[in-house]
């Protein structure tokens, strides 16, 4: 049976809890992802426990947002992971994303453009000028030309960054919700049957997953809505 394209973001209170996740998920879904919640308490010994419980890809997602040299720097200090793919804010600039595309050239530095939680009133708010969707095409375009080989975006704008970076560059979006499922604080979302239809090579999951009853239950739903 092949995996469905589903990164479950690995957003747990504990290290043991990461590990049950890791492993109840890894049978249908390809990639896992650790971010901030559990790097920054359990650090790379949170990538190793992901990696060993799951067999999966490992999904960095530490969202580095610094001058270039520093962003460099971190890439440098996490290189010995080896994880497939690394987050970087693409608003951070075109250096700072070449550098860490410069610093890690076996995986693929992922531009984060803007955050799917933020809905067109909080751009406007925050002087962002133009549609959340000029923005984030914008931001793709100019990740890509600095290195990035993927790109996060909201399901909701993937058609449009698709066209504007072309085949062969990785879209990835969160803010996927099932019919049904709670939205939490995501705003700029869509079902994951929509978003693959839309464009998306891999689909960010956390909380329609990890806060279901029965986890592998809940991933294999989702693997199968894809046709997996
Ligand atoms: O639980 P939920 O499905 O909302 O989790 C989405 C995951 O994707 C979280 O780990 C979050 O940090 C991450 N993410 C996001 N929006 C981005 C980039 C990453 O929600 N633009």
């Amino acid at each position: 049976m092949s995996k469905a394209p589903i990164a479950v973001a690995l957003d747990a209170p504990s290290l043991d809890v990461a590990r049950q996740w890791a492993g109840e998920v890894a049978e249908h879904v390809q990639v896992v992802k650790v971010g901030l919640e559990v790097f920054l308490r359990d650090g790379h010994q949170a990538v190793e426990v992901a990696r060993e419980a799951s067999g999966c890809e490992i999904f960095l997602d530490l969202k580095l947002h610094d001058i270039p040299a520093t962003v460099g720097g971190a890439a440098r200090s996490i290189a010995r992971l080896a994880p497939k793919y690394l987050t970087v804010h693409a608003s951070g600039g075109s250096e700072m994303v070449k550098a860490a595309a410069d610093a890690l050239p076996d995986t693929f530095i992922t531009a984060v453009t803007v955050l799917t939680s933020l809905s067109q009133e909080q751009l406007t708010a925050m002087r962002w000028s133009g549609t959340a969707q000029e923005i984030v095409a914008t931001l793709a375009q100019q990740s890509v030309a600095a290195g990035a080989r993927a790109i996060v975006c909201s399901p909701q704008e993937v058609a449009a960054v698709r066209q504007a970076v072309g085949e062969g560059i990785t879209l990835i979006t969160p803010g996927v919700r099932p019919i049904g499922a709670d939205v939490g604080d995501q705003q700029r979302i869509a079902t994951p049957e929509q978003a693959i239809a839309d464009g998306a090579d891999l689909l960010v999951i956390g909380r329609p997953i990890t806060g279901a009853p029965d986890l592998a239950v809940a991933a294999r739903a989702i693997a199968q809505s894809l046709g997996y």
